[in-house]
């Protein structure tokens, strides 16, 4: 599927399969938790990234920017899932597993319920209160070519 930008998603999603992100025009950032840290991946325009399955991601993309997502096609009964995780010690906070069929619903009464919950955004390691809209990662600028 084509993306457009811009998202302001902070939710993370976990896939059963690989995916792979191929930006179209302009620049994105991926955020990924992979060792329990959460750590950022530029891609450029024209740049190729593959998403290892089961690595919960969350991708973000600017205003104008269009980038290309190549995923398996799944089955009904296949499950996927949505995690959010604490935005000072990566906990993770929250996590609802979706069943394909029904995943268009399910996702934003799912973002919907965890963004209304003070109790779902509030770390119980370290007591942070994530925001219900914090702001998302943006790619930095390109350096200048020599
Ligand atoms: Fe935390």
């Amino acid at each position: 599927m084509v993306i457009h930008g811009p998202n302001a998603r902070r939710d993370f999603h976990v896939d059963p399969s690989d995916e792979i992100f191929y930006m179209l025009r302009g620049d994105m950032v991926l955020e990924y938790i992979e060792g329990g840290r959460r750590h950022e991946q530029v891609i450029r325009e024209g740049e190729i990234m593959l998403m290892p399955a089961l690595t919960p991601h969350a991708p973000h993309r600017p205003a104008g920017t269009w980038g290309l997502v190549i995923e398996v096609k799944r089955g009904p009964d296949q499950t996927e899932a949505l995690q959010w995780f604490c935005e000072r010690c990566d906990t993770l906070l929250h996590e609802v597993t979706m069943h394909v069929a029904d995943i268009e619903k399910q996702l934003k009464s799912a973002i919907e319920q965890f963004d209304a919950s003070v109790d779902l955004r509030t770390c119980r390691r370290c007591g942070h209160l994530q925001p219900n809209k914090p702001p998302v990662p943006q790619p930095p600028p390109k350096e200048h070519a020599r």
